[in-house]
């Protein structure tokens, strides 16, 4: 479909404010660090406040929450500073939804690499082979295992719960959640719902932190983990439902499908695979994050994954031995829900 184009006229401002995008990104972190946030919602709301919750001279505060309200992450009113109700939910740390670890984590972990974009895309590759590294070597280390996994539980456990509320889990019996990390998912389906149950298969520093969440969660009974691989030897059988969430991204579409048949083996006949991922709209079009983490996906010349679409993905399953693929917009900014059938 053809986009109008809505630049006409236009001057600069447009490119400029994508070009220096960093900037928000910089004073973004810079007030999740200083917990900016977190001393408004707790009651800290003139300007002298701020600045003596935070510690410093009352000109450096203002010129901190100047630019919080520029980016509308902050307002004034009557005098006093407010958190915006998103920035209140998600970035005050005391609150259950509170993910600015997460950013932070994924901020400092990824900044400068974004310098090197065009080096990415230009340089030559030494194979063709995709390369796992990411994930497979990663984990090897215990301590960025376990950096990792538990920034991925806070990142996750309030999608875990969407998913918990639109997904009927109650009509399986067996769940083998492959890549299932810290156990989030599991965890908040459990805590839903009754009467199944479910096992963790990731590496094996990985299964050494998700034992600890579901253990804080009384859920042993319910949820047991294995160590795994991918790519290694078979996954264990007889579930009724498979899922991969949020994994796939690190692999292109050859070991996606791979991986996706093997969990075809592990199901029963009729059984169900569900894929949660990052998805792109078939037309490419955005949405925006998706289509920076396939932009990022190409690193000195190699692929370290790919984001699809939503209609590559009911290919994927379709080749990969399924039947009945659906997909839609599980976070319609991002995450894409992927569901097909093993046949019966
Ligand atoms: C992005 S995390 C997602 C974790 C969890 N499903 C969630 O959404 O919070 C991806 C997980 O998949 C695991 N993983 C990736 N590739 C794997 C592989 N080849 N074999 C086993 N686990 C793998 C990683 O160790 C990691 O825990």
């Amino acid at each position: 479909m053809t986009k109008e184009d809505f630049t006409l006229g236009m001057k600069t401002e447009r490119m400029t404010d994508i070009a220096l995008a960093f900037k928000q990104t910089g004073a973004m972190l810079a007030a999740i660090e200083m917990e900016l946030f977190t001393h408004i919602a707790k009651g800290a709301g003139t300007v002298a406040e701020i600045a003596a919750a935070l510690g410093i001279d009352a000109e450096k505060a203002d010129r901190l929450l100047t630019a919080c309200k520029s980016m509308d992450l902050v307002r004034e009113v009557d005098g006093k500073h407010e958190n915006f109700s998103d920035v209140e939910r998600y970035l005050v740390k005391d609150s259950r939804t509170y993910f600015g670890d997460y950013l932070d984590y994924m901020a400092h972990r990824d900044y400068s690499a974004w310098e090197d974009i065009a080096d990415n895309l230009t340089a030559t590759a030494e194979s063709d082979e995709d390369d796992d590294r990411t994930y497979l070597s990663m984990m090897q280390d215990p301590a960025t295992a376990r950096e990792f996994t538990e920034a991925g539980y806070e990142a996750s456990i309030g999608l875990g719960h969407k998913l918990a509320k639109e997904f009927d889990f109650s009509q399986y019996k067996r769940w083998l959640d492959l890549g299932g990390g810290s156990g989030c998912y599991a965890i908040a389906a459990c805590e839903r719902h009754e009467g199944f149950t479910v096992t963790v298969l990731d590496q094996p520093n990985v299964i050494a932190v998700a034992r600890e969440f579901i253990d804080k969660h009384g859920l042993t009974e319910r949820i047991d983990t294995t160590p795994g691989e991918f790519f290694g030897p078979e996954y264990p059988t007889g579930y009724d439902l498979a899922t991969y969430i949020t994994p796939l991204q690190g692999y292109m579409p050859d070991k996606v499908i791979a991986a996706l048949a093997k969990a075809r083996d592990a199901l029963q006949p009729g059984g169900t695979v569900l894929v949660v991922d990052y998805m792109l709209k078939d037309d490419k079009t955005g949405p925006l994050d998706p289509a920076f983490v396939n932009l990022f996906g190409v690193r000195e010349g190699r692929y370290l994954g790919r984001v699809n679409t939503g209609a590559e993905w009911a290919e994927f399953m379709t080749e990969a031995g399924y039947v009945d693929a659906e997909y839609r917009w599980f976070t319609p900014h991002q995450l894409g829900l992927i569901t097909a059938r093993k046949p019966g």
